[in-house]
Protein backbone atom coordinates (compact mmCIF):
# COMPACT_ATOMS: atom_id res chain seq x y z
CA UNK A 1 0.00 0.00 0.00
CA UNK A 2 1.84 3.39 -1.21
CA UNK A 3 1.08 7.42 -1.16
CA UNK A 4 3.57 8.77 -3.39
CA UNK A 5 6.09 5.62 -2.97
CA UNK A 6 5.29 6.08 0.71
CA UNK A 7 4.95 2.19 2.10
CA UNK A 8 2.32 2.80 4.49
CA UNK A 9 3.76 0.13 7.96
CA UNK A 10 1.33 2.44 10.40
CA UNK A 11 -0.79 -0.62 10.97
CA UNK A 12 -1.95 0.13 14.43
CA UNK A 13 -2.56 3.50 14.11
CA UNK A 14 -5.00 2.76 11.22
CA UNK A 15 -5.68 0.14 8.34
CA UNK A 16 -6.33 1.05 4.85
CA UNK A 17 -10.30 0.53 4.03
CA UNK A 18 -11.07 -2.43 2.20
CA UNK A 19 -12.60 -2.58 -1.13
CA UNK A 20 -14.92 -5.01 -0.56
CA UNK A 21 -16.19 -3.25 2.55
CA UNK A 22 -16.38 -0.02 0.72
CA UNK A 23 -19.14 -1.97 -1.46
CA UNK A 24 -20.85 -2.88 0.85
CA UNK A 25 -20.81 0.46 2.62
CA UNK A 26 -21.99 2.62 -0.09
CA UNK A 27 -26.07 1.94 -0.93
CA UNK A 28 -26.69 3.17 2.66
CA UNK A 29 -24.41 6.40 1.59
CA UNK A 30 -26.44 7.29 -1.24
CA UNK A 31 -30.27 5.29 -2.01
CA UNK A 32 -30.62 3.34 1.37
CA UNK A 33 -30.15 6.76 3.42
CA UNK A 34 -32.97 6.06 5.76
CA UNK A 35 -32.98 6.60 9.40
CA UNK A 36 -32.59 3.35 11.35
CA UNK A 37 -34.82 4.98 14.00
CA UNK A 38 -37.92 5.50 11.60
CA UNK A 39 -39.46 2.70 12.41
CA UNK A 40 -43.36 3.62 10.29
CA UNK A 41 -41.85 3.58 6.90
CA UNK A 42 -39.10 1.77 4.27
CA UNK A 43 -36.87 4.27 4.16
CA UNK A 44 -36.06 3.35 8.23
CA UNK A 45 -36.53 -0.52 7.77
CA UNK A 46 -34.11 -0.97 4.96
CA UNK A 47 -31.49 1.13 7.51
CA UNK A 48 -32.44 -0.93 10.63
CA UNK A 49 -31.69 -3.89 8.67
CA UNK A 50 -28.24 -2.82 8.42
CA UNK A 51 -27.90 -2.75 11.70
CA UNK A 52 -29.16 -6.18 12.54
CA UNK A 53 -26.83 -7.78 10.33
CA UNK A 54 -23.60 -5.66 11.29
CA UNK A 55 -24.82 -6.49 15.06
CA UNK A 56 -24.96 -10.29 14.02
CA UNK A 57 -21.84 -10.24 12.27
CA UNK A 58 -19.97 -8.28 14.97
CA UNK A 59 -21.47 -11.23 17.64
CA UNK A 60 -19.98 -14.20 15.60
CA UNK A 61 -16.55 -13.40 16.00
CA UNK A 62 -16.89 -13.26 19.82
CA UNK A 63 -18.94 -15.59 20.37
CA UNK A 64 -21.92 -13.10 21.74
CA UNK A 65 -26.05 -13.06 21.30
CA UNK A 66 -26.49 -9.71 18.67
CA UNK A 67 -28.47 -7.72 21.04
CA UNK A 68 -25.15 -7.91 23.25
CA UNK A 69 -23.40 -5.40 20.71
CA UNK A 70 -23.71 -1.28 21.19
CA UNK A 71 -22.80 0.45 18.03
CA UNK A 72 -20.61 3.58 19.28
CA UNK A 73 -18.15 5.78 17.39
CA UNK A 74 -15.19 4.04 17.83
CA UNK A 75 -13.16 2.06 20.52
CA UNK A 76 -12.41 5.38 22.64
CA UNK A 77 -16.13 5.60 23.54
CA UNK A 78 -16.35 2.02 24.02
CA UNK A 79 -13.68 2.25 26.52
CA UNK A 80 -15.28 5.46 28.36
CA UNK A 81 -18.70 4.03 28.42
CA UNK A 82 -17.72 0.61 29.69
CA UNK A 83 -15.63 2.18 32.51
CA UNK A 84 -17.08 5.06 33.25
CA UNK A 85 -20.86 3.80 32.69
CA UNK A 86 -20.21 0.76 34.85
CA UNK A 87 -18.73 2.35 37.92
CA UNK A 88 -21.08 5.56 37.52
CA UNK A 89 -23.91 2.33 38.28
CA UNK A 90 -22.07 1.44 41.06
CA UNK A 91 -20.60 4.42 42.53
CA UNK A 92 -22.65 4.66 45.91
CA UNK A 93 -20.55 1.50 46.91
CA UNK A 94 -17.44 3.29 46.13
CA UNK A 95 -15.90 0.93 44.57
CA UNK A 96 -12.26 -0.46 43.86
CA UNK A 97 -11.19 -0.65 39.57
CA UNK A 98 -8.10 -2.30 38.56
CA UNK A 99 -6.30 -1.29 35.36
CA UNK A 100 -2.74 -1.56 33.63
CA UNK A 101 -0.21 0.68 33.01
CA UNK A 102 0.22 0.01 29.66
CA UNK A 103 -3.68 0.28 28.39
CA UNK A 104 -4.54 3.02 25.62
CA UNK A 105 -4.44 6.47 27.02
CA UNK A 106 -8.64 6.36 26.82
CA UNK A 107 -8.77 3.83 29.36
CA UNK A 108 -6.61 5.08 31.62
CA UNK A 109 -7.91 8.60 31.18
CA UNK A 110 -11.21 6.57 32.04
CA UNK A 111 -10.01 4.99 35.18
CA UNK A 112 -8.83 8.30 36.48
CA UNK A 113 -12.02 9.96 35.69
CA UNK A 114 -13.90 7.91 37.96
CA UNK A 115 -12.00 8.78 41.31
CA UNK A 116 -14.17 12.41 40.81
CA UNK A 117 -17.02 9.66 41.61
CA UNK A 118 -15.24 8.44 44.84
CA UNK A 119 -14.18 5.34 43.05
CA UNK A 120 -10.32 3.76 43.94
CA UNK A 121 -7.86 3.06 41.31
CA UNK A 122 -5.32 0.67 41.42
CA UNK A 123 -2.72 0.43 38.02
CA UNK A 124 -0.84 -2.51 37.97
CA UNK A 125 2.70 -2.71 36.81
CA UNK A 126 4.25 -5.28 33.70
CA UNK A 127 6.95 -7.24 33.31
CA UNK A 128 9.75 -6.57 31.35
CA UNK A 129 7.97 -8.73 28.44
CA UNK A 130 4.64 -6.07 28.27
CA UNK A 131 3.00 -9.15 29.90
CA UNK A 132 1.04 -8.60 33.09
CA UNK A 133 2.03 -11.06 36.26
CA UNK A 134 -1.24 -12.90 37.14
CA UNK A 135 -0.25 -13.33 40.84
CA UNK A 136 0.11 -9.45 41.37
CA UNK A 137 -3.42 -9.40 39.72
CA UNK A 138 -4.91 -11.80 42.01
CA UNK A 139 -3.44 -10.00 45.09
CA UNK A 140 -4.88 -6.80 43.44
CA UNK A 141 -8.81 -7.88 43.87
CA UNK A 142 -10.19 -7.00 46.57
CA UNK A 143 -13.91 -7.50 47.94
CA UNK A 144 -14.50 -4.26 46.79
CA UNK A 145 -13.39 -4.43 43.40
CA UNK A 146 -16.08 -3.74 40.28
CA UNK A 147 -13.86 -3.77 37.79
CA UNK A 148 -11.02 -5.48 36.06
CA UNK A 149 -9.69 -3.82 32.56
CA UNK A 150 -6.99 -5.04 30.69
CA UNK A 151 -6.37 -4.83 27.26
CA UNK A 152 -5.93 -8.09 24.77
CA UNK A 153 -3.36 -6.94 22.36
CA UNK A 154 -1.14 -3.83 23.08
CA UNK A 155 -1.20 -1.09 20.26
CA UNK A 156 2.61 -0.11 20.71
CA UNK A 157 4.22 -3.56 21.19
CA UNK A 158 1.35 -6.16 20.01
CA UNK A 159 1.82 -8.24 23.38
CA UNK A 160 -1.31 -10.12 23.83
CA UNK A 161 -2.52 -11.01 27.44
CA UNK A 162 -3.38 -13.96 28.65
CA UNK A 163 -6.79 -13.00 28.36
CA UNK A 164 -8.44 -16.77 29.75
CA UNK A 165 -6.44 -16.66 32.96
CA UNK A 166 -7.44 -12.77 33.74
CA UNK A 167 -10.87 -14.13 33.09
CA UNK A 168 -10.90 -16.74 35.38
CA UNK A 169 -9.28 -15.08 37.96
CA UNK A 170 -11.33 -11.86 37.61
CA UNK A 171 -14.64 -14.12 37.51
CA UNK A 172 -13.50 -15.95 40.81
CA UNK A 173 -13.11 -12.98 42.67
CA UNK A 174 -17.21 -12.09 41.49
CA UNK A 175 -15.97 -8.69 39.64
CA UNK A 176 -16.16 -8.01 36.19
CA UNK A 177 -13.39 -7.71 33.11
CA UNK A 178 -13.52 -5.52 31.05
CA UNK A 179 -11.14 -6.05 27.57
CA UNK A 180 -10.02 -3.34 25.48
CA UNK A 181 -10.09 -5.04 22.07
CA UNK A 182 -9.62 -2.16 19.49
CA UNK A 183 -6.24 -4.38 18.31
CA UNK A 184 -7.22 -8.10 18.49
CA UNK A 185 -11.52 -7.94 17.11
CA UNK A 186 -10.80 -9.77 13.94
CA UNK A 187 -7.37 -10.48 14.28
CA UNK A 188 -6.89 -13.10 17.31
CA UNK A 189 -9.88 -15.37 18.54
CA UNK A 190 -11.80 -14.01 21.26
CA UNK A 191 -14.32 -15.91 23.14
CA UNK A 192 -16.38 -13.80 25.56
CA UNK A 193 -17.93 -16.50 27.57
CA UNK A 194 -14.38 -18.39 27.49
CA UNK A 195 -12.19 -15.77 28.73
CA UNK A 196 -14.85 -14.93 30.91
CA UNK A 197 -15.56 -10.83 29.38
CA UNK A 198 -18.39 -8.83 30.12
CA UNK A 199 -17.34 -5.69 28.05
CA UNK A 200 -15.25 -6.02 25.41
CA UNK A 201 -14.49 -2.58 23.05
CA UNK A 202 -14.18 -2.98 19.58
CA UNK A 203 -12.81 -0.44 16.79
CA UNK A 204 -14.08 -0.61 13.14
CA UNK A 205 -10.34 1.33 11.66
CA UNK A 206 -7.67 -1.51 12.94
CA UNK A 207 -9.90 -4.13 10.65
CA UNK A 208 -10.39 -2.39 7.21
CA UNK A 209 -13.14 -0.97 8.19
CA UNK A 210 -14.03 2.86 8.62
CA UNK A 211 -12.91 5.38 11.19
CA UNK A 212 -15.49 6.73 13.64
CA UNK A 213 -17.83 3.37 14.50
CA UNK A 214 -17.01 0.60 16.52
CA UNK A 215 -18.87 -1.37 18.91
CA UNK A 216 -19.36 -2.59 22.97
CA UNK A 217 -20.05 -5.88 23.76
CA UNK A 218 -22.00 -5.62 27.06
CA UNK A 219 -22.78 -8.86 28.76
CA UNK A 220 -26.43 -9.68 29.05
CA UNK A 221 -26.10 -9.60 33.05
CA UNK A 222 -27.77 -7.46 35.80
CA UNK A 223 -24.06 -7.05 36.84
CA UNK A 224 -23.58 -5.40 33.51
CA UNK A 225 -25.33 -2.34 34.01
CA UNK A 226 -24.14 0.61 32.25
CA UNK A 227 -25.44 4.81 32.91
CA UNK A 228 -25.03 5.90 29.87
CA UNK A 229 -22.62 9.00 29.03
CA UNK A 230 -24.84 10.31 25.95
CA UNK A 231 -28.19 11.14 26.59
CA UNK A 232 -31.22 11.31 23.91
CA UNK A 233 -33.18 9.72 21.56
CA UNK A 234 -32.06 6.45 23.33
CA UNK A 235 -30.93 4.48 20.49
CA UNK A 236 -28.61 1.39 20.95
CA UNK A 237 -30.55 0.02 24.14
CA UNK A 238 -30.89 3.35 25.82
CA UNK A 239 -27.54 3.69 26.13
CA UNK A 240 -25.92 5.10 23.77
CA UNK A 241 -28.54 7.58 22.08
CA UNK A 242 -27.80 9.52 18.47
CA UNK A 243 -28.39 8.59 14.86
CA UNK A 244 -26.77 5.58 14.51
CA UNK A 245 -25.03 5.16 11.17
CA UNK A 246 -25.65 2.74 8.94
CA UNK A 247 -23.13 2.77 6.19
CA UNK A 248 -19.95 3.02 9.17
CA UNK A 249 -22.20 0.09 10.89
CA UNK A 250 -22.43 -2.16 7.80
CA UNK A 251 -18.87 -1.14 7.50
CA UNK A 252 -17.85 -2.65 10.88
CA UNK A 253 -20.06 -5.70 10.16
CA UNK A 254 -18.54 -6.41 6.57
CA UNK A 255 -14.96 -6.20 7.79
CA UNK A 256 -15.68 -7.97 11.08
CA UNK A 257 -16.98 -10.72 8.48
CA UNK A 258 -14.32 -10.43 6.49
CA UNK A 259 -11.54 -10.54 8.97
CA UNK A 260 -13.00 -14.08 10.68
CA UNK A 261 -13.13 -15.18 7.23
CA UNK A 262 -9.08 -14.81 6.74
CA UNK A 263 -7.99 -14.79 10.09
CA UNK A 264 -5.84 -17.97 10.50
CA UNK A 265 -4.28 -17.48 6.83
CA UNK A 266 -3.72 -13.95 7.96
CA UNK A 267 -2.19 -14.98 11.40
CA UNK A 268 0.35 -17.46 9.35
CA UNK A 269 1.06 -15.17 6.61
CA UNK A 270 1.81 -12.08 8.96
CA UNK A 271 4.00 -14.80 11.01
CA UNK A 272 6.12 -15.28 7.99
CA UNK A 273 6.83 -11.78 6.96
CA UNK A 274 7.77 -10.80 10.48
CA UNK A 275 10.45 -13.36 10.50
CA UNK A 276 11.86 -12.49 7.79
CA UNK A 277 11.65 -8.81 8.27
CA UNK A 278 13.67 -9.47 11.63
CA UNK A 279 16.45 -11.70 9.68
CA UNK A 280 16.87 -9.16 7.51
CA UNK A 281 17.67 -6.48 9.92
CA UNK A 282 18.92 -8.30 12.87
CA UNK A 283 21.76 -9.10 10.41
CA UNK A 284 22.87 -5.64 9.56
CA UNK A 285 21.89 -3.83 12.97
CA UNK A 286 23.78 -6.43 15.67
CA UNK A 287 22.63 -4.45 18.43
CA UNK A 288 18.78 -4.02 17.96
CA UNK A 289 16.79 -5.23 20.42
CA UNK A 290 12.70 -6.38 20.28
CA UNK A 291 9.88 -4.85 22.60
CA UNK A 292 7.51 -7.17 24.37
CA UNK A 293 7.66 -10.85 24.40
CA UNK A 294 8.10 -12.22 21.11
CA UNK A 295 6.06 -15.37 22.46
CA UNK A 296 2.77 -13.77 23.61
CA UNK A 297 2.05 -11.17 20.17
CA UNK A 298 0.59 -10.48 17.32
CA UNK A 299 2.82 -11.25 13.76
CA UNK A 300 1.60 -7.80 12.66
CA UNK A 301 3.29 -5.31 15.00
CA UNK A 302 6.79 -4.72 15.73
CA UNK A 303 8.54 -2.25 17.91
CA UNK A 304 12.02 -2.21 17.91
CA UNK A 305 15.07 -0.24 19.75
CA UNK A 306 18.56 0.72 17.60
CA UNK A 307 20.46 2.23 20.86
CA UNK A 308 21.86 5.55 20.27
CA UNK A 309 19.95 6.07 17.92
CA UNK A 310 17.22 9.26 17.90
CA UNK A 311 13.99 7.77 16.58
CA UNK A 312 13.03 11.36 15.53
CA UNK A 313 16.28 11.61 13.24
CA UNK A 314 15.77 7.76 12.12
CA UNK A 315 11.78 8.71 11.33
CA UNK A 316 13.09 12.08 9.34
CA UNK A 317 15.82 10.06 7.55
CA UNK A 318 13.08 6.94 6.32
CA UNK A 319 10.40 9.20 5.41
CA UNK A 320 9.97 6.24 2.05
CA UNK A 321 8.07 4.32 4.76
CA UNK A 322 5.02 5.50 7.12
CA UNK A 323 6.36 4.43 10.81
CA UNK A 324 5.72 5.62 13.86
CA UNK A 325 7.43 6.17 16.82
CA UNK A 326 4.72 4.92 19.37
CA UNK A 327 0.94 5.48 19.36
CA UNK A 328 -0.78 7.89 16.96
CA UNK A 329 -3.36 8.80 19.36
CA UNK A 330 -0.56 10.13 22.19
CA UNK A 331 1.47 11.44 19.52
CA UNK A 332 0.36 15.06 20.21
CA UNK A 333 2.28 13.87 23.60
CA UNK A 334 5.39 14.94 23.33
CA UNK A 335 7.94 12.20 24.68
CA UNK A 336 9.45 9.21 25.04
CA UNK A 337 6.35 5.97 24.98
CA UNK A 338 5.39 5.26 28.97
CA UNK A 339 5.01 2.05 27.26
CA UNK A 340 8.32 1.20 26.63
CA UNK A 341 9.04 2.57 29.80
CA UNK A 342 6.54 0.13 31.88
CA UNK A 343 8.26 -2.70 30.63
CA UNK A 344 11.60 -0.78 32.06
CA UNK A 345 12.98 0.15 28.41
CA UNK A 346 15.28 3.36 29.90
CA UNK A 347 14.16 6.89 28.77
CA UNK A 348 16.86 6.86 26.03
CA UNK A 349 16.32 3.61 24.93
CA UNK A 350 12.71 4.65 24.52
CA UNK A 351 13.46 7.49 22.39
CA UNK A 352 15.78 5.23 19.93
CA UNK A 353 12.17 3.18 19.00
CA UNK A 354 9.79 2.66 16.49
CA UNK A 355 7.31 1.04 15.77
CA UNK A 356 6.21 -0.88 12.67
CA UNK A 357 3.27 -2.51 11.80
CA UNK A 358 2.16 -4.62 8.46
CA UNK A 359 -1.02 -6.32 7.62
CA UNK A 360 -3.52 -7.10 4.82
CA UNK A 361 -2.19 -5.22 1.86
CA UNK A 362 1.53 -5.10 2.70
CA UNK A 363 3.91 -7.18 0.76
CA UNK A 364 7.16 -9.08 1.02
CA UNK A 365 8.36 -6.58 -1.29
CA UNK A 366 7.76 -3.57 0.68
CA UNK A 367 8.81 -5.22 3.96
CA UNK A 368 12.35 -5.72 2.19
CA UNK A 369 12.71 -2.31 1.09
CA UNK A 370 11.65 -1.09 4.36
CA UNK A 371 14.11 -3.02 6.05
CA UNK A 372 16.86 -1.73 3.94
CA UNK A 373 15.95 1.92 4.45
CA UNK A 374 16.16 1.60 8.00
CA UNK A 375 19.09 -0.63 7.52
CA UNK A 376 20.91 2.64 5.76
CA UNK A 377 19.54 5.43 7.52
CA UNK A 378 20.91 3.30 10.76
CA UNK A 379 24.14 3.48 9.31
CA UNK A 380 24.00 7.00 7.68
CA UNK A 381 23.24 8.15 11.27
CA UNK A 382 25.93 6.25 13.35
CA UNK A 383 28.77 7.84 10.59
CA UNK A 384 27.09 10.71 11.18
CA UNK A 385 27.59 11.05 14.92
CA UNK A 386 30.09 9.47 15.21
CA UNK A 387 28.20 6.38 17.10
C1 LIG B 1 -5.64 -0.31 22.15
C2 LIG B 1 -6.49 0.82 21.62
N1 LIG B 1 -7.56 1.20 22.30
C3 LIG B 1 -8.35 2.18 21.86
C4 LIG B 1 -8.09 2.85 20.69
C5 LIG B 1 -9.01 3.93 20.23
O1 LIG B 1 -9.76 3.46 19.13
P1 LIG B 1 -10.64 4.42 18.23
O2 LIG B 1 -9.70 5.09 17.28
O3 LIG B 1 -11.60 3.50 17.55
O4 LIG B 1 -11.34 5.37 19.13
C6 LIG B 1 -6.97 2.50 19.96
C7 LIG B 1 -6.59 3.25 18.75
O5 LIG B 1 -5.46 3.55 18.50
C8 LIG B 1 -6.14 1.44 20.42
O6 LIG B 1 -5.06 1.06 19.76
Amino acid sequence: MTANETIYLDYQATTPLDDRVLQVMLPYLTQKFGNPHSSTHKFGWEADIALDIAREQVAELIGAEPKEILFTSGATESNNLAIKGLMETWAAKKPHLITVETEHKCVLESALATKKLGCDVTILPVNADGLIDLDVLEGAIRPDTALVSIMAVNNEIGVIQPLEDIGRIVKKAGALFHCDAAQAFGKIPLDVDLMHIDLLSISGHKIYGPKGIGALYKRNARAVTLTPQMNGGGQEAGLRSGTQAPALVAGLGAAAKLASEDMRQEHTRLQGMQERFIKRLTNNITDLKINGSMEHRWPGNLNITIPKVDGDLLLADTRMIAVSSGAACASAVSGPSYVLQALGVSEEDAKSSIRIGFGRFTTDEELDKAADCIITAVKDQKERRCL
